[in-house]
């Protein structure tokens, strides 16, 4: 017979081992843009490298016409961002396989930034 000590042992344990098996691997891990990760020098350069590289020949004023909207900052979050370029939308490409999550955050948190600019 368990002991209800034991068994609310087994419980915590259960809780200290499971706990990060569930946070990582591959399932859907939501991203955390704190203040601090948004305003990083660091992140922002790799951020704007992206966008200058793989996004604005779609989304840039000298794309071709109608190839991609114009991205309005005001109306998202990071979070919206991240999903789309994780995961993509219609004619939206998903970078998922292509950028470390770290990297489509850092896209994120660059057109969410006040010096960004289509
Ligand atoms: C091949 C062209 C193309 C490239 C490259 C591209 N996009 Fe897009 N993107 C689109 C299109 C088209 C849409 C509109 C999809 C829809 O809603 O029908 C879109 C939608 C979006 C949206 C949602 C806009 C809204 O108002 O709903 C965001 C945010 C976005 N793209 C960001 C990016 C970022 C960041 C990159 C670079 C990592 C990128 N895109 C690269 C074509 C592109």
């Amino acid at each position: 017979m368990l002991r209800p000590s034991n068994a609310l042992a087994a419980l915590v344990l259960f809780g200290v081992l499971a706990a990060p098996a569930l946070a990582g691997g591959s399932g859907e891990k939501a991203p955390q843009f704190t203040e601090d990760f948004l305003n990083d020098a660091e992140v922002l350069a790799m951020g704007q490298e992206i966008w200058a590289d793989q996004c604005q020949f779609c989304h840039g004023k000298n794309a071709y016409p109608g190839k991609a909207p114009k991205l309005k900052p005001r109306k998202y979050t990071p979070e919206f961002v991240y999903k789309r370029v994780t995961k993509g939308f219609k004619g939206m490409p998903a970078w998922e396989d292509v950028y470390s999550d770290e990297e489509r955050m850092s896209v994120a948190a660059w057109v969410m930034n006040k010096d960004f600019s289509n």
